[in-house]
């Protein structure tokens, strides 16, 4: 049988702390290489507050999705449309680390692409960390481009210190043009 090697289950309107604990556990593996304990404290505290998830998921305003490898939860992914027409911005791609390296993340990017064309969009952004290398080889990989960088203050004493990401998504075919 060929099944897909991740699989992508929307999440629910009660999934606020299966997310949050999600979360929890992939920072804390992953970030103290690139941000302060205090840093990751104060940005956990910031984008997973519950009520905020909660809220999130119940107006359907934001798209969570959590990944599943062999059935065991592997992580999740977010995603709401941007702010220009077309745009759908991925906010959040999450991979546990004991998943890390076997090309995962990348087959789960490639499904919200695909999803977010099904959807109509024409374009997808998301930001990135600049120091946080393996996601950025992921994202480069699969087709990104750096717009540019973004430097951007979030209270409390600390900076996200990013690179802004695009990918354009195939559009129509277009009738070729005929010489005047
Ligand atoms: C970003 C993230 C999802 C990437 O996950 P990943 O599965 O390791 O990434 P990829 O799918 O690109 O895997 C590629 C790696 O697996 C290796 N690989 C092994 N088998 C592979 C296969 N069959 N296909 C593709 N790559 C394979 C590649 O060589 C590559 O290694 P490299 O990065 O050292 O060159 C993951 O690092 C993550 O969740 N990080 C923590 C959270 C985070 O930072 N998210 C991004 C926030 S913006």
């Amino acid at each position: 049988m060929n099944r897909d090697p991740i699989q992508l289950v929307e999440a629910g309107p009660d999934a606020a702390g299966e997310l949050r604990a999600l979360a929890e556990s992939i920072w804390w593996d992953v970030y103290p290489e690139i941000l302060s304990a205090d840093q990751i404290r104060f940005m956990l505290d910031w984008m997973y507050a519950p009520a905020t998830l909660r809220s999130d998921l119940a107006a359907g305003r934001v798209r969570y999705d959590f990944l599943r490898v062999d059935g065991q939860a592997a992580g999740f992914t977010s995603r709401h449309p941007g702010e220009a027409p077309g745009e759908q911005h991925l906010a959040k791609l999450y991979l546990a680390k004991r998943f890390h390296g076997r090309g995962l993340g990348s087959a789960a990017l490639r499904e919200v692409i695909r999803r977010a064309g099904l959807e109509g969009a024409s374009f997808v952004t998301l930001r990135v960390n600049r120091r946080n290398l393996p996601a950025l080889r992921c994202y480069l990989r699969n087709g990104f481009r750096i717009e540019r960088d973004l430097l951007s203050d979030i209270g409390g004493g600390f900076v996200m210190d990013d690179h802004w990401m695009r990918l354009d998504l195939p559009g129509e075919p277009r009738s070729p043009r005929l010489a005047p």
